[in-house]
């Protein structure tokens, strides 16, 4: 930290040409988080791997669902082979009969964050639920604000795209054993307000379970009742990506959020190879620059100033000038 401080305050004094930055020297350093943002199947899991990838970073997740334990098919949790190496926080960890709340998730993720800042590595919240992000970053007491610059990603997808690939989506979760994992779960009466209840593909299946456990239903209404639950899982789902992405908008607009958005759309479009080299070109291209603009700015954390290599520091003061065009209002 303290090579780093003296490493910079020159570089910004000969850019600004004398101008007072006694206010932005004296400014204490924040450390930095990037947060990853989009409706469900726009990819956010898959950047957040890129970019911790790319930038030693350790996923922290923010879907309310994900955090519980068990039901991995249906909350379409990554796989150990997805994850890459890369460590994840606040994954399938909470007991799925209790209640994880926006408070709950503020004081782990804030936990979390520190550990992951105190080990020098980047810390990048990834996740569905925008109001636990929201609770996190505009808390009451200022907290986050205060300890941390934060850069915002948006993947977005056109939501006819979208609807089409989670519906295909589930076709693909039931094939892999979706029904059997939520029967597994199923108890009459169960509360579907609590816990990991909650998830989408779980309340849709009771009418079909019901069925299942009485006597008298027959085969036929059973298929019926079977293909209805799967209509409105897919239903469900994409409701909830809609309030996602109008949520993506609230906090854009009204609160103000700087939130940098990646046209996914093409990469849904396309197949195989053509799909991966979109990614890169429409997603985790952009998003990295981003990213290296965030993180080699003026103010940068204590985690990123050992790992600044040659290369690192040619980035970082070419980004210095961009960055000091920005910090004067
Ligand atoms: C399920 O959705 C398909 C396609 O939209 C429709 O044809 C079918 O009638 C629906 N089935 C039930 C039981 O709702
Ligand atoms: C996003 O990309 C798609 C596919 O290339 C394009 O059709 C669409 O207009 C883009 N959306 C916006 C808002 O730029």
């Amino acid at each position: 930290m303290m090579m780093c401080k003296q490493a910079q305050a020159p570089v910004i004094q000969i850019i600004t040409g004398g101008m007072d930055l006694s206010m932005l020297r004296h400014r204490p350093q924040k450390e930095k988080v990037v947060v990853v943002m989009g409706a469900t199947g726009t990819g956010k899991s898959r950047l957040s791997i890129d970019l911790a990838t790319r930038f030693q970073g350790e996923i922290i997740n923010s879907d309310k669902i994900q955090v519980y334990e068990g039901l991995d098919i249906v909350t379409n949790k990554i796989t150990e082979e997805e994850c890459d190496g890369v460590p994840h926080h606040l994954l399938g960890i909470v007991d799925p009969e209790s209640d994880f709340t926006a408070g709950n998730f503020v004081n782990s993720a804030s936990m979390a964050m520190e550990s992951i800042v105190g080990r020098g590595k980047l810390p990048i919240i990834a996740g569905g639920s925008n109001s636990f992000i929201e609770a996190l970053v505009d808390d009451e007491n200022y907290d986050f604000r205060s300890r941390y610059d934060v850069c915002f990603l948006w993947v977005d997808v056109a939501m006819v795209v979208l609807h089409q690939f989670v519906a295909d989506r589930i076709d693909r979760m039931v094939a892999a054993g979706m029904v059997e994992e939520v029967r597994n779960m199923y108890k009459p009466n169960a509360d579907y307000s609590k816990g990991i209840r909650r998830a989408i593909g779980v309340p849709e299946f009771d009418s079909y379970f019901r069925a299942e456990y009485s006597s008298s239903s027959d085969e036929k209404t059973r298929t019926k009742l079977l293909e209805a639950a799967i209509n409105e899982t897919k239903i469900n789902t994409c409701i909830l990506a809609h309030r996602q992405l109008e949520k993506i908008y609230r906090l854009r607009s009204v609160k103000g959020w700087k939130i940098h958005r990646l046209n996914a759309t093409k990469v849904f479009q396309v197949k195989g190879r053509e799909a991966d080299e979109a990614w890169g070109e429409l997603v985790t291209g952009p998003a990295s620059m981003i990213v290296n603009d965030f993180l080699y700015s003026f103010g940068q954390s204590r985690g990123f100033a050992g790992k600044a290599d040659g290369r690192g520091r040619g980035i970082r003061e070419a980004e210095m000038g961009a960055a000091m065009a920005t910090a004067t209002y």
